[in-house]
C-alpha cells in the first residue's frame, strides 16, 4: 500500500509587540551616541572607530522590512539591555519555546480538524534551541497529549521544510500517519541588536504544519508533490554559540556567538543556487514552473525573492504570485515561507499549484511543491 503525504493544516503564533524600523533606529542612535561619547578620546586619539548611525531608509531599500515582532520589546529598544529579557522559568512549567509552538500546533491541528491523541510524531525544527535536552520537540509533545515521539532538528533558515520532508518521509515509509513540524523561532535572542550591518533582520514567531498520510486527512488539504532538500558549506552566515564556547571563556561573549553574515554574498551565491534548484526540481515533478500559481518562498530579503521568481516564472512576479510577509515580520528564519502560507493560500483553488520555499545558513535549501485538493 502507498502512502502520499499531504499538509492538512497550519498555524501561526505571532507575539504581540512589534517594533517599527523608526523605533528600532532611535533605539540603536542613541546607543551609538552614547558609546561614541564614552570612547570620545580614544575615538579623537584614532584608536577606537567611531559607530555610525543606522538609518530607516537604508533598511527599508535594502531589506523590504518595516517592522518585526518581538517577544520582549522595551528591553530589545533601551539602550542599556539591548537584548530581551524575561523572569527564567522553573523547570516544572513550560518553556517560553514551547509555549509558542504548542499555541502554533493548537491551530494547525484545529485546522485540519485533528485530535492531538491522533498525531504520532512532533518535530521541533528551528534556527536555535532554547536548551540542549530534553528535546523542545517531547515538551510540545508533552504539552499537546501526543503519545508517539519527537526530537529537535536544526537547518537554520531552512529547518521547516526539512522538517516537511522528513515528516513527509515518515508518512511514505508507513511509519506515521500524522506529524507535526513546529517552528518557534524566537530569533531575538541571537540577533545582535548592536551591530548595525544587521540589527534590522529578524523577528519572532512560531509556525506548525501538520504532514499526514491522505488516508486519513481532511478534505481540505494540500497534496505534498515533492520534496528536495540540498546543503552547501559556507561560513557566510554563522554563529558560533555553543556548548564549548566555555572551553574558551576569554571569548564566550564576542559578537561572533550571535548571527554574523556577509549579507551580499549570501545574496549573490544564494540567488542562483535555489533558482536553480527550483528549475530542477519542478523539471523532475514535471511540472512547468511557469504554471505555478504561487510561491511561498523564505522571508530574509525581498529583492532576493524579487530575482528568484523571476527567473522561476520568467516574469516579475506580482505580490499574488510571490507574497511577502517581510513588511510586517522581517525575517523569522524558518519560519517565514510557513508564514507566508498560511497566510496567503485561502484564496488558492482546487488543483491550483504552489511552491514552498526556504533557503539560508548551511547554505541550505528546501523545496516542497503542493497542489490543492479541495
Ligand atoms: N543603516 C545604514 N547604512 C547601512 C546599514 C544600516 N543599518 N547597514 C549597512 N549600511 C551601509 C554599509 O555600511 C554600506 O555602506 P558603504 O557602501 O558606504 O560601504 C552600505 O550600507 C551597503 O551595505 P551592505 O552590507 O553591502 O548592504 P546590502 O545592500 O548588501 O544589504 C542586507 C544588506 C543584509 C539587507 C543584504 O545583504 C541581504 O539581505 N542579504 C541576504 C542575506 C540575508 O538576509 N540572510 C539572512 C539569513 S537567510
Amino acid at each position: 500500500m502507498t502512502h502520499r503525504p499531504v499538509i492538512s493544516g497550519t498555524g501561526l503564533f505571532t507575539p504581540e509587540e512589534s517594533i517599527t524600523n523608526e523605533e528600532l533606529v532611535a533605539s540603536f542612535n542613541a546607543f551609538v551616541d552614547r558609546h561614541n561619547a564614552e570612547h570620545a578620546d580614544a575615538i579623537a586619539a584614532g584608536e577606537a572607530e567611531a559607530l555610525t548611525y543606522s538609518s530607516v531608509e537604508f533598511i527599508e531599500k535594502a531589506s523590504g522590512i518595516k517592522a518585526r515582532h518581538v517577544m520582549s520589546k522595551a528591553p530589545i529598544l533601551a539602550p542599556d539591555t539591548m537584548s530581551p529579557r524575561w523572569e527564567e522559568r522553573p523547570d516544572g512549567e513550560l518553556s517560553i519555546m514551547a509555549e509558542i509552538g504548542v499555541i502554533a500546533a493548537r491551530e494547525a491541528l484545529a485546522k485540519a480538524g485533528r485530535e492531538a491523541k491522533d498525531v504520532d510524531a512532533v518535530l521541533c525544527a528551528a534556527s536555535n534551541m532554547q536548551r540542549a535536552y530534553p528535546a523542545m520537540a517531547i515538551e510540545i509533545q508533552q504539552a499537546l497529549g501526543i503519545d508517539g515521539f519527537g526530537f529537535d532538528m536544526n537547518v537554520a533558515c531552512s529547518s521547516a521544510t526539512f522538517g516537511i520532508q522528513t515528516a513527509a518521509d515518515y508518512v511514505r515509509a508507513g511509519n506515521a500517519k500524522s506529524v507535526l513540524v513546529v517552528s518557534p523561532e524566537i530569533t531575538s535572542g541571537h540577533l545582535n541588536w548592536r551591530d548595525r550591518d544587521s540589527h534590522f533582520i529578524f523577528g519572532d514567531v512560531a509556525t506548525a504544519v501538520l504532514v499526514e498520510d491522505a488516508a486519513i486527512a481532511p478534505a481540505a488539504h494540500w497534496d505534498i508533490l515533492g520534496t528536495k532538500l540540498k546543503t552547501v558549506f559556507s561560513n557566510n552566515i554563522r554563529n558560533n554559540f555553543g556548548f564549548l564556547n566555555r572551553a574558551t571563556p576569554e571569548t564566550a561573549g564576542t559578537a561572533d556567538k550571535l548571527f554574523v553574515q556577509e549579507g551580499r554574498k549570501v545574496f549573490k551565491e544564494v540567488v542562483p543556487m535555489v533558482a536553480q534548484m527550483i528549475l530542477d526540481e519542478a523539471e523532475r515533478l514535471q511540472i512547468d514552473p511557469k504554471t505555478l500559481r504561487r510561491m511561498w518562498l523564505h522571508q530574509a530579503n525581498s529583492g532576493m525573492n524579487r530575482l528568484i521568481a523571476q527567473k522561476v516564472l520568467g516574469h516579475e512576479a506580482s505580490d499574488d504570485e510571490s507574497p511577502t510577509v517581510l513588511d510586517t515580520y522581517g525575517n523569522t528564519s524558518s519560519a517565514g515561507s510557513i508564514i507566508a502560507f498560511h497566510l496567503h493560500s485561502e484564496d488558492m483553488k482546487a488543483d491550483d499549484t504552489g511552491l514552498i520555499c526556504s533557503f539560508g545558513a548551511g547554505y541550505s535549501a528546501g523545496t516542497v511543491f503542493v497542489r490543492k485538493a479541495a
